[in-house]
């Protein structure tokens, strides 16, 4: 071990608000999200309602009920409750914007390196050229911003697309800067931050993008399928709904959220995921993840005897390198073994021909948990 640095001091009884396999160490929440009790049971007393009469559930206030979880999710957020839909994920939001644009062959798309599969898939489909800004583990702010400008050239960029939280590299992007850096060449700019709501001090509306997508489901605790698009006034009323149904007349945001017979309970039960998290506080929550996984980053880096990267800011998620050359099928190998060998879940992710572990934690995690992982890391890359 090098530093000296302790693990932070639990928070007393949040575990208990978990129903987590005990056997498991579930270093992993950033992928899935881990939804506290009260969530699932505030989640399973609409369902209940719904089912003991679907006909009133449906069509007697539903809408007034989803537009006042998105007014309480967006205030959460800093972000304009006006300028907010609720959508089921991050992926959807992406969509949206892509075909709000109807972006095809001749448009170019800037993003990253770091940039997420899927949203890379979402690109490639509409036709237009992607154009993948190179930013390496350690740039700093500067460097960033400077080389996600120069590749933007408002002739023909259409969008630029830029990760808060990067997945694989668990990196915090200087997304207001670059937001700030590009406002002269007048390109919109959408702001991937599937893993911002939650994890870290988030105001929405200051980062001054034309678009935000974010899950609520990782981070703030809310039933999965739980998520938010943010968009700038001059966008609202050229929101192009990806389902056509009943609201198309209300306009945005209710033409964007209701799709028909959907299950519409998660985003009523999200608030509760926001009370579990002001229960505990919100702060006392984010200081604690980001120090945990500070913690176990040290912990496997110093026992792998790798370099592991000091990325800017507090995150409740951290990466090892892993001294193993590997693609996604590999990566998924070993976190497979990490599972079934060491009984933990963790995420994995291949990076230009690398192998990087991406430890999470959140206030069901325990220091002595990264320090079992660190033991049997070892013999198991052997
Ligand atoms: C950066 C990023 N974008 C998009 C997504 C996709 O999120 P979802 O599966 O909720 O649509 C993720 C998921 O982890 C992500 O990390």
């Amino acid at each position: 071990m090098t530093g000296p640095m302790p693990a932070p001091e639990p928070l007393p009884g949040a575990r208990l608000l978990f129903s987590l396999d005990p056997a498991v160490s579930y270093l992993n929440h950033g992928t899935l999200g881990v939804t506290p009790i009260p969530v699932q049971r505030a989640h399973q007393r609409l369902r209940d309602e719904l089912e003991a009469n679907p006909q009133r559930f449906f069509t007697r206030g539903l809408s007034d009920r989803i537009a006042h979880a998105r007014t309480h999710l967006a205030n959460f957020l800093g972000a304009d409750p006006a300028g907010v839909t609720l959508i089921p994920n991050t992926t959807h939001g992406i969509a949206l914007v892509l075909n709000t644009l109807r972006l095809g062959a001749g448009d170019e798309v800037v993003t990253t390196d770091h940039g997420y599969g899927s949203v890379d898939l979402a690109i490639d489909a509409t036709g237009a050229r992607r154009q993948v800004v190179p930013v390496p583990l350690t740039a700093g702010v500067d460097e960033i911003v400077a080389s996600v400008r120069s590749a933007v050239h408002p002739a023909r960029t259409k969008l630029v697309v830029i990760d808060l939280i990067t997945s694989a590299t668990a990196r915090l992007f200087p997304v207001a800067a670059i937001v700030e850096a590009l406002r002269d060449a007048g390109v919109p700019v959408l702001v991937d931050g599937a893993h911002g709501p939650g994890a870290i001090q988030l105001d929405v509306a200051a980062l001054g993008a034309d678009f935000f997508v974010g899950n609520l489901h990782k981070w703030a605790f809310a039933p999965r399928s739980t998520a938010i698009l943010a968009v700038a006034p001059r966008w609202r009323t050229r929101v192009r709904p990806l389902v056509v149904s009943w609201s198309q007349a209300e306009g945005f945001p209710s033409a964007v959220e209701y799709t028909g017979t959907m299950d519409y309970t998660g985003w009523l039960a999200a608030p509760t995921g926001l009370f579990t998290l002001r229960t505990l506080g919100v702060a006392r929550v984010q200081a604690h993840n980001s120090d945990l996984a500070r913690y176990a980053q040290q912990v496997v880096a110093d026992v792998l005897g790798t370099t592991a990267p000091d990325p800017a800011g507090p995150l409740p998620m951290r990466l090892v390198p892993l001294p193993v050359e590997g693609d996604d099928t590999i990566a998924r190998r070993l976190r497979e073994r990490i599972s079934d060998e060491l009984r933990a879940e963790v995420g994995i992710n291949a990076w230009h021909g690398r192998l990087y572990l991406r430890l999470a934690a959140n206030v069901y995690n325990r220091a002595d948990e990264y320090e079992r992982l660190a033991e049997g890391l070892p013999k198991l890359l052997r």
